[in-house]
């Protein structure tokens, strides 16, 4: 259990890759009190130097015993490492916060975005999870309208970065997009087909359901962090070629009456948006603008025409930031402010 500390030891897992690396730089940026940072890694990369507070933190393979010591451990390096480690550290006392999807649909383990449900989190806490990327944007603008509407349905279409899919992703999203223009073949490595120039409506592996995974963690993550199992969300999940940030497509329908001049007035004043919602002057949010940016940016906001109590919007949000580390540094942030207050 994480007790009260002037500073705390941190452990960031995956601190390589896309997210770790984030994870790291935001800890430094939102000044975390860091007592001791340690960044693990596979073999691989043990022995590799990592920039941190002005200095640098050498690589150490993850191995359970790593832990000893460590107060607040956030894991980025997928589910199968979240699964065998996590429960390491928290034997070794440290709370795990943790961005894969091992742990999110467990009905034992919060799953929080600050902003939406910080009660969520109770203490004693050993495991938090962090939400999928996409979701996490889509409830923070989901949420003060489903207060003050009551949300029922929610057609979501995203337009999600290949960040979200790593390091390699970004690698290969850059080399075919060179051979494209070279006019060479592409060779797809992560995804079943080219990504550059194209669009993949294919995120994480196809279900019974003819859904993908991705699709139903938007279905499943918002109506648990939303706290309503009677919200109806329709997704579809497209990987574009984009290096940073996901847009997303969404239209919600409203139980009571909804006025689209209050929604903007309701988003105007929700913590971790920014509305950019000036069609006159072209003003609208996007992914190269939200790329290395901290909130959930919102626009093209509009009544649904078809439909009575529905509105259009347009979610952008820089997937590694609030999508991945920011997400997980707010959470341990407002876990240490529970022990303080
Ligand atoms: P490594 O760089 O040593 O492979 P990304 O999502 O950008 O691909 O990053 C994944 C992160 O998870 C990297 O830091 C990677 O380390 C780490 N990782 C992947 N598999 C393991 C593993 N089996 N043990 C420890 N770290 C791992």
């Amino acid at each position: 259990m994480l007790k009260k500390k002037e500073r705390y030891n941190v452990a960031v897992v995956g601190a390589t890759g896309a997210v770790g690396r984030r994870m790291l730089s935001t800890l430094e940026e939102r000044s975390f009190p860091v007592a001791g940072i340690k960044a693990l890694a596979s073999a691989r990369s043990a022995g590799q130097k990592l920039p941190f507070a002005g200095g640098e933190v050498v690589v150490e393979e993850l191995r359970g015993d790593a832990f000893a010591g460590v107060d607040i451990a956030l894991f980025s390096a997928g589910g199968g490492v979240s699964l065998e480690y996590a429960p390491q550290a928290t034997r070794h006392g440290a709370v795990v916060i943790d961005n894969s999807s091992a742990f999110r649909m467990d009905k034992d383990i919060p799953l929080v975005v600050p902003e939406v449900n910080p009660d969520a989190l109770k203490n004693p806490v050993t495991i938090v999870a962090n939400p999928n990327c996409s979701t996490i944007q889509m409830v923070v603008a989901l949420k003060p309208l489903h207060d003050r509407f009551r949300i029922r349905r929610v057609v979501v279409s995203t337009y999600q970065s290949v960040s979200g899919s790593g390091q390699k992703a970004i690698d290969e999203l850059l080399v075919q997009s060179r051979q494209a223009l070279a006019g060479e073949a592409l060779e797809p490595k992560v995804y079943a087909h080219p990504i550059a120039f194209n669009c993949l409506p294919h995120i994480d592996v196809f279900l019974e359901n003819g859904y993908t995974k991705e699709e139903m963690k938007m279905v499943n993550e918002t109506r648990k962090i939303l706290g309503d199992e009677t919200i109806e969300v329709c997704p579809t999940t497209v990987r574009v070629p984009v290096f940073y940030a996901h847009s997303e497509a969404v239209n919600v329908e409203t139980e009571k009456k909804l006025d689209v001049a209050e929604v903007k007035a309701l988003l105007a004043r929700q913590p971790g948006v920014e509305l950019v919602d000036r069609p006159e002057a072209n003003a609208y949010p996007l992914a190269i603008n939200a790329a290395g940016r901290d909130p959930v940016f919102v626009g093209r906001i509009r009544a649904d025409l078809t439909r009575e109590n529905a509105v259009n919007m347009w979610i952008v949000s820089d997937n590694l930031r609030k999508g991945a580390a920011l997400n997980a540094v707010q959470i341990a942030e407002l876990l240490i402010r529970r022990l303080a207050g």
